[in-house]
């Protein structure tokens, strides 16, 4: 184990969701492991002035609501030394002079700084040059690292506009780009399973693979993000960022080494294999929809115009679905088919991969219906797992078949994996980039979707709707190149049947 630099981790936007659900959970599960460095100190700030006594009372609320009776108290004392709080009210000037003054002359606050952006995406740029003109940028007695949450720009021009206001201060090994999804154990599992088992990788091409199915469903819906959202919509959500760096680790080539470099040169060269979506074929190669009404778990849910903070008449998307073809000699012709929404039938976050029908069909004749393919399936949550479904023989006297599965699910009873935060955060502290998202990378996914995003802005008349509680809108199937194909929703043996909307 690495041993980490004592530093102070500064958390802007420290009493927001983000914060409350995410980090502070993953920052005392770390106490609670032991794997917080011992001189490290957690510095809230936030726009609400409060006594550090007051923010130990909020945090601590949130971790006992959290873990019950079952709280481990001793790794809460510990933990508590380390918060401190520091409020910065909007209309004060002089807040980040006192900051300056407080990092760089607070005895107790180590001089490795990390500043984690956990505010809205329109507050970076004015947070990061209020730093960086209070001097608090300047590495000069310790290590300075800006955590830059998703999304980073709101399209190619924005996300550029963003990173030079970034580049004022800073330099690129300072900054840190965050997508959680690649800090997911489950999603690092897709480069194990592809580059420890040399079985796959003669498979892992055009000449065997029909296509490749990403998803990500949610039932919840906007769930009180309304603010974010409405600017937002799921392609920019989910799509752009989380399940385009999927399809990057399904289809790059195996890099020099693990090290950052390599692995986010063989990202950037899938993105940039993307084939262009022209502005008259975005309606072949992209579907959205936003949810009515219907019911979840048998009870009723609101429609998305009826949510809070929603527009009466906004089209903004909370399903997207997106073909993409990647123009390179390992996956000419295999469509990659990604899908996300919230209010659907399930949460699930899956990898489908349909393999394509032997060249000869040698038991048309003995088997009852259609052939079967072949499928390799990576769960990715709620239940991680690996599953590969094969045809076997029906015992009995007839050549009939079936669909089998064989789940190598490799978590063993009892084995916990850590939340992505947690490994992250850590990794920041280390200076380990593998996970974050170089510029270069976020351009490219920006261009992938941006033709789709300037097709529907100006279609704001009307948007498909699907219940809430279905598998989305109807209209979506027509991404499929044929009547054979059509989304898996269920990892289970036969789930490929599931044609249910
Ligand atoms: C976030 C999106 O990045 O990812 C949310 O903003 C989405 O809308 C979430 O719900 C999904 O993450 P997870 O880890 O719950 O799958």
């Amino acid at each position: 184990m690495k041993t980490l630099d004592s530093c102070t981790l500064t958390i802007f936007g420290a009493g927001g969701n983000l914060s409350r659900r995410k980090l502070i959970p993953a920052l005392f599960h770390l106490e609670t492991a032991q794997r917080l460095p011992d001189h490290m100190v957690i510095l809230g700030c936030d726009i609400t002035p409060r006594e550090r006594t007051d923010w130990l009372e909020f945090v601590s609320g949130i971790l006992r609501e959290l873990h019950g009776h079952d709280i481990d108290e001793e790794a809460l004392q510990r933990f508590c030394g380390r918060l401190y709080y520091f409020a910065i009210p909007p209309d004060d000037d002089t807040a980040y002079s006192r900051l300056q003054k407080l990092l760089d002359d607070g005895p107790d606050l180590p001089p490795n700084i990390v500043y984690y952006m956990a505010v809205r995406p329109t507050d970076y740029p004015g947070i990061v040059d209020k730093l960086g003109n209070v001097g608090l940028l300047k590495e000069k007695n310790g290590w300075r690292r800006v955590v830059i949450e998703k999304p980073f720009g709101y399209d190619l021009q924005s996300a550029q506009t963003l990173q030079a206001s970034l580049y004022r201060h800073l330099n690129e090994p300072q900054i840190f780009r965050i997508d959680h999804y690649l800090g997911k154990g489950t999603v690092q599992n897709v480069m194990v399973f592809r580059f420890a088992n040399l079985l796959l990788e003669p498979l892992w091409n055009n000449h065997y693979i029909d296509h490749v199915q990403i998803t990500h469903s949610e039932t919840l819906g906007v769930d009180g993000r309304a603010d974010y959202y409405e600017g937002s919509g799921a392609l920019r959500d989910m799509i752009q960022s989380h399940l385009l760096q999927l399809m990057a680790l399904v289809a790059m080539e195996p890099p020099l080494s693990m090290e950052a470099e390599h692995l986010r040169d063989e990202k950037v060269k899938v993105f940039k294999a993307i084939r262009p979506i022209t502005q008259n074929a975005v309606h072949a190669h992209a579907f959205r929809g936003q949810y009515a009404g219907g019911s979840i778990d048998g009870k009723a849910v609101p429609g998305y115009l009826e949510e809070k903070n929603v527009a009466p008449d906004s089209t903004t998307e909370t399903y997207a679905a997106m073909k993409l073809f990647i123009d390179n000699w390992r996956w000419a012709g295999v469509p990659f088919y990604l899908r996300t929404g919230k209010r659907l039938a399930q949460n699930s976050s899956a990898i489908c991969i349909r393999f394509k029908n032997p060249p000869q069909d040698l038991l048309r004749h003995t088997r009852q219906g259609p052939p079967q393919p072949n499928w390799i399936m990576l769960g990715i949550q709620p239940d991680d797992c690996l599953k590969m479904e094969m045809q076997v023989k029906v015992p009995g006297l007839d050549l009939h078949t079936r669909t089998i599965s064989l789940d190598a699910t490799y978590r063993k009873e009892g084995e916990k994996d850590y939340d992505a935060y947690e490994g992250l955060l850590l990794d920041v502290i280390m200076g380990d980039h593998s996970l974050f998202l170089r510029i270069d990378e976020v351009e490219a996914a920006w261009h992938v979707v941006d033709p789709v995003l300037k097709v529907w802005s100006m279609e704001r008349e009307f948007i498909n709707t699907y219940p809430a509680g279905s598998w989305g809108p109807r209209g979506t199937y027509c991404l499929f190149d044929r009547e054979d194909q059509f989304w898996r929703h269920s990892l289970d043996a036969g789930g490929s049947d599931t044609q249910a909307y």
